[in-house]
C-alpha cells in the first residue's frame, strides 16, 4: 500500500463478523479502530445515541467506516422489536448522520431476511424487499435510513453468517452432535451458508476499493454470501460430515423436518439465496463454494479447540 494506513473504524468488534473481520484489515495494512457496545475506555461506543456517535467519531476522525454492530437475535426480536430498531434502524441512522457530517463513507451490513422468500431464483439487489419478521424488518429500515442520508455507502447482504467466534449455527450442530442429542433440523429453507472470513476477506477487497478508487466506487447495495446453496438441514449434515472426516466426530445422521414441524417466534424466508455477481464484477470477488468456506472455518475451530 502507497502512504499511510488508511484508517477504518470497525463498529461492532467485539461480534462474530467484527472479531474475523478487524485482523484482516490491519494484515491487508488498514489501521483498523475497533469500537463496541462492551468496548473498553476509547473503544466504547452505543450506536443508538447521536451524540456520542458524532463526537467519538470526530475524535478518532477514521477515513472509512464499518458497521457490524446490530442486534442479531432474531427470534427475541419478535417480543422487543423496539430494540431491535433502536440497534438496527436508528443505530445505522447515527451512524449515517455523523459520516455525512464528516464527509466520510460508510459500510455497513444487512441481511437476505429482507426478502420474503417467494422468488424462484435468486435475489437480485434490486429485488423488493418484504421482511417477514421484526428483525427482517428493523434490517430493512436500517438500510432506508443510510439511502436517504449518505449517498457513499455500501450495504452489503449476507446469509447464514458462521465464524470461530460468538455463538452461531455450526458450533451449535456441533455442540449437540457431540453431546449425542437428536438431531432434527429444518430442509424446507433454502440460503447460502456465509464463513465470516470469506466475508471480512471481501470487505477487505472493497476497502481496497475504496481507498484506491476514492470518489469513482460504484455505491449502492450489494449481495455477498457463500458459493451455491443449501437447506439449514443439508448445512447441519455437512457439519458433521466434515467434523467426522476431520476424527472429531462420530458418524451423525441429521433428520429432516419441515419448518412447520419446528416454528419458532420468527417467520424465515423458505428461500434467500442471494445473487451475488454485482459485487463479484464491482469488487473483483470470486465468491467460493459454501463448503469450503465451512472447511477452513472447522479447521481453525478444531486447531483452537486442540
Ligand atoms: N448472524 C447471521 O446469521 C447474519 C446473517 C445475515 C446478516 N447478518 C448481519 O451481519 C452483521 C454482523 O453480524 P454478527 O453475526 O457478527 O453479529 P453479532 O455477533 O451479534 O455482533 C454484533 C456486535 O454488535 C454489538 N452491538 C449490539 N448493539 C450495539 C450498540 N447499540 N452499539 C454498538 N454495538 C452494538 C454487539 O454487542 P453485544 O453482543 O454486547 O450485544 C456485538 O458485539 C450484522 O449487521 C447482521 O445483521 C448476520
Amino acid at each position: 500500500m502507497n502512504g499511510p494506513a488508511m484508517r477504518v473504524a470497525v463498529i461492532g468488534s467485539l461480534g462474530m463478523l467484527g472479531q474475523d473481520l478487524i485482523p484482516r484489515l490491519e494484515k491487508a495494512g488498514f489501521e483498523a479502530i475497533g469500537l463496541d457496545l462492551l468496548g473498553s475506555g476509547s473503544s466504547r461506543l452505543d450506536i443508538t445515541q447521536p451524540e456520542a456517535v458524532l463526537s467519538l467519531l470526530k475524535t478518532l476522525s477514521p477515513e472509512l467506516v464499518i458497521n457490524c454492530a446490530a442486534y442479531t437475535a432474531v427470534d427475541q426480536a419478535e417480543s422487543e422489536p423496539e430494540k431491535a430498531m433502536a440497534v438496527n434502524r436508528d443505530g445505522p441512522a447515527h451512524v449515517a448522520d455523523a459520516c455525512a457530517a464528516l464527509a466520510i463513507p460508510l459500510v455497513h451490513l444487512s441481511t437476505d431476511y429482507v426478502f420474503d422468500g417467494r422468488l424462484n431464483r435468486p435475489y437480485r439487489e434490486d429485488d423488493p424487499a418484504h421482511p417477514l419478521n421484526a428483525y427482517g424488518w428493523s434490517k430493512w429500515q436500517g438500510e432506508e435510513a443510510i439511502r436517504s442520508r449518505l449517498p457513499a455507502h455500501l450495504i452489503i447482504r449476507t446469509s447464514w453468517l458462521y465464524g470461530v467466534h460468538g455463538h452461531n449455527f455450526v458450533k451449535t450442530i456441533l455442540r449437540k452432535a457431540r453431546a449425542g442429542e437428536d438431531l432434527r433440523v429444518v430442509a424446507d429453507q433454502f440460503g447460502s451458508p456465509t464463513w465470516t472470513g470469506d466475508l471480512a476477506d471481501a470487505l477487505v477487497a472493497m476497502t481496497k476499493g475504496i481507498q484506491t478508487e476514492g470518489p469513482a466506487v460504484k455505491w449502492g447495495t450489494y449481495h455477498f454470501c457463500g458459493g451455491g446453496y443449501t437447506t439449514w438441514h443439508g448445512f447441519a449434515q455437512a457439519i458433521v460430515d466434515e467434523a467426522h472426516r476431520r476424527g472429531r466426530l462420530g458418524a451423525v445422521r441429521v433428520s429432516p423436518v419441515s419448518s412447520a414441524e419446528f416454528q419458532g417466534p420468527a417467520r424465515r424466508p423458505p428461500w434467500s439465496v442471494l445473487d451475488c455477481r454485482k459485487a463479484a464484477a464491482a469488487f473483483n470477488l470470486t465468491p467460493r463454494p459454501w463448503r469450503q468456506g465451512l472447511r477452513d472455518m472447522l479447521a481453525e475451530l478444531f486447531h483452537i479447540e486442540a
